[in-house]
């Protein structure tokens, strides 16, 4: 058995837009052919198939029909350059548990959500807040770096933009939703324990920051006389590196970052970066988004620069539901292995389908706690394990009784 799951994420890792490295937009020409390996993969373990409206790939029991339904799932999309594992572990780990299982009296959903990673679009979690009715219709107009819209990505991938409201699930259907993924963090394996069960996930902020000052010729333009928007950006990165180390728990990351006309002989007349930002009590994160952006524009005034700061992205911290912790712990028990509660710093689908019912996650140790780069590894021993909680879980699985 994990001989075939690490087979088939191989497979999948190969599925790339940028032959080299591993990089799946949503949306994106590998997007589709991910789908297309997957599609096979859910229906030979018995799932019928659909691609919905936003692009998630949907494996559904047969005659689901009125049956209560629980959630599985995870990303297909990654970041550039990714590694292996990110997401498509959730969504292939599922359907490897869900094919050597008989009848349950509860029907069961995979979804293989298509933008958890916002690598693409400015906006993040756009397929599992589709599913949840909270896809901000907006975000449809908004381009990505080649001027695309996601509405016309969306059509040309062949979704239906006017469609996603109705993909909404209904609440009083929904079960649960249940998440594996890696652990993308150290913990596990300094603890030397193969799987952990999550508590909470840090709540996540991104900021997009245009500065426009005036591009010129780098050897004629007086210093003093200079709206040089790449060294106001410096400044600024600086000091929002500086700030994420003075709030305990609190991160800060300027991750991209483009300047335009980007020649060593001019003056950088226009610069873009992003910001995220996450913590554990949505009190500093919001605190911090508020300093953060007051700073940046007293930076930009000084320096007689532009500054346009949006927000992309907003997720709350998310909390784990308690009665679906104690029953992925009886299932990790039942294995013989010591049961590990531990936060998740990275965020996941599951922050957006807390929305809609209980989520629960499930972690599996990767290699030197290292994610979003190729270097990202885990075992096959791990994933076997992993597998096991997850089937031991869904054997087992009950509504927690109403008082
Ligand atoms: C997704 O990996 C995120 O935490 O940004
Ligand atoms: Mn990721
Ligand atoms: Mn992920």
């Amino acid at each position: 058995m994990q001989h075939s799951l690490m087979n088939r994420l191989a497979e999948l890792a190969a599925i790339t837009d940028t032959p080299g490295a591993l990089t799946r937009l949503f949306l994106s020409p590998a997007h589709k052919r991910a789908i297309e390996l997957i599609t096979g993969w859910m229906q030979d373990a018995g799932l019928e198939t659909e691609i919905d409206a936003i692009g998630n790939l949907v494996g559904r029991s047969p005659n689901a029909a009125g049956k209560p339904r629980l959630l599985l799932g995870s990303h297909i999309d990654t970041v550039r350059d990714a590694g292996a594992y990110d997401g498509n572990f959730g969504v292939l780990a599922a359907i490897t548990a869900v094919k050597s299982m008989e009848a349950l009296p509860y029907a069961i959903e995979i979804i293989a959500f298509g933008d958890e990673e916002g690598s693409r679009f400015p906006q993040t979690l756009s397929g599992s807040r589709a599913v949840t009715g909270n896809f901000d219709m907006n975000a449809l107009s908004s381009a990505d770096s080649t001027g695309a819209t996601m509405g016309d990505a969306l059509r040309a991938f062949g979704g239906d933009p006017d469609s996603i409201p109705k993909i909404a699930r209904n609440p009083a259907e929904i079960l649960a939703y249940v998440e594996l993924h890696i652990e993308q963090g150290p913990v596990l394996e300094a603890k030397n324990l193969p799987v952990g069960i999550v508590t909470a996930i840090n709540g996540a902020s991104r900021l997009a920051v245009t500065l426009t000052g005036a591009a010129g010729h780098a050897g004629t333009v007086p210093m003093a006389m200079r709206r040089d928007a790449l060294a106001a950006a410096a400044e600024q990165i600086l000091f929002i590196e500086t700030y994420g180390k003075s709030i305990p728990n609190l991160v800060a990351t300027v991750g991209s970052l483009a300047i335009h006309p980007g020649a060593p002989n001019s003056i950088p007349g226009r610069a873009t970066y992003s910001i995220d930002i996450r913590a554990p009590e949505d009190s500093a994160r919001r605190e911090a988004v508020a300093t953060i952006s007051a700073r940046l524009e007293e930076i930009a005034a000084t320096r007689n620069i532009e500054i346009a700061i949006t927000q992309t992205h907003n997720a709350p911290a998310t909390t784990c539901a308690s009665w679906l912790q104690d029953q992925l712990a009886d299932a990790i028990a039942a294995q013989n292995l010591p049961v590990c509660h531990l936060p998740s710093g990275a965020g996941h689908d599951a922050m957006a389908i807390a929305a809609l019912c209980p989520v629960a996650m499930l972690f599996t140790r990767c290699k030197g706690g290292i994610s979003h780069t190729p270097a990202e590894s885990i075992t096959a021993e791990d994933a076997n394990i992993a597998v096991a909680v997850l089937t031991r879980f869904l054997r087992s699985f009950k509504m927690p009784e109403t008082p």
